[in-house]
């Protein structure tokens, strides 16, 4: 039986597998540029953040309705719930569907009718979290929020993602202040490709709970410190950063030396669609490539619950 373990780092749009995106395609008329899901795999081969990102976007647009949305996220949960994961905190990127037309609501409601069923369907339990696009600007993103208003019954917080270099956390520092207002969890994407200065922007000027990869950290031996004082967890996705060449090869990649230094990481996929392997196969790639011991995985799916929005009397471990 895979290890019980809640996943904290998972685009929903980086779920979209090649099968899906055609029959979407087919079903919403759109044509997409690759004749089958072969010659789609064919362009699974990224330099950098951007190189996936430009393909992220393409797909995406096979997205358009409500059951869209509701069939993406159940074929998520069905894989999760097969791969031992009871609990997952889901980010998705409106500013990228209501560019294209497609209503805030279509979105949020399209995904709360799988998300919603989530416990029924599947025994996992799951939250929502709005992404603001980092490479769109500060006032696209206040708009964005604004649009959520109506839908803050459904999305628990908010988070940063996009390409990062060059779009520090300061930038977005209004909009985490009226979202904190609102009463959203605060995360944000830093330390992927950006430098460990955006780490702690993310910590100070945006008041984030929780740092999405925060793999550069390790560039900076005080901020190591000060997230292993405070407790700061990370979600790291390590098959994610071998992709997108954030590594080498999964061996060199820091995870066991983060845990050995004290961090609270967690291990997630980010998007597994893209990346070759959802959560449970991100957690065996990482026990294989670094050899960790049973009590490190077991540590990494604790913490992965730790460092959770559940709140204590929700803890799904047990069940
Ligand atoms: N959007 C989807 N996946 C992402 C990643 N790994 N980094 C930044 N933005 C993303
Ligand atoms: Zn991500």
């Amino acid at each position: 039986m895979p290890l019980p373990k809640a996943e904290l780092h998972l685009h929903i749009e980086g779920t979209l597998e090649p099968e899906l995106a055609f029959r979407l395609a087919a079903r919403n008329g759109v044509v997409l540029p690759y004749a089958d899901t072969e010659a789609l795999r064919e362009a699974y081969l990224f330099k950098d953040l951007q190189s996936f990102l430009n393909l992220y976007y393409e797909l995406m647009t096979v997205l358009r309705t409500e059951q869209d949305f509701e069939d993406l996220a159940n074929a998520y949960l069905a894989r999760a719930a097969a791969q031992g994961v009871r609990h997952a905190e889901i980010f998705f990127d409106p500013q990228a569907h209501i560019a294209r037309g497609v209503p805030m609501r279509t979105i949020v409601e399209g995904l709360w009718r799988a998300l919603g069923r989530s416990t029924e369907n599947h025994g996992m339990s799951t939250r929502l979290i709005m992404c603001f696009l980092r490479d769109e600007s500060a006032d696209s993103a206040l708009e964005t929020l604004e649009a959520a208003r109506p839908h803050l019954d459904r999305i628990i917080g908010v988070g940063l993602d996009s390409a990062e270099v060059g779009h520090p956390p300061a930038k977005f520092r209004e909009v985490y202040e009226m979202a904190a207002d609102l009463g959203l969890r605060r995360v944000a994407h830093a330390g992927e490709e950006g430098p460990p200065a955006y780490i702690t922007e993310a910590l100070d000027l945006l008041g984030v709970e929780r740092v999405d990869h925060g793999l550069r950290c390790m560039e900076d031996p005080d901020l190591v410190a000060r997230l292993v004082r405070e407790r700061i967890p990370l979600t790291l996705c390590p098959l994610s950063n071998v992709r997108l060449r954030a590594v080498d090869v999964l061996a060199e990649h820091p995870l066991r030396a983060m845990l050995e230094a004290g961090l609270l990481c967690t291990v997630n996929s980010d998007d597994p669609a893209y990346f070759g392997g959802y959560v449970a196969d991100n957690y065996h790639a990482v026990r294989d490539a670094l050899g960790l011991t049973k009590e490190q995985m077991r540590e990494l799916a604790r913490n992965s619950f730790r460092a959770s929005f559940l709140e204590d009397d929700e803890d799904l471990r047990s069940r």
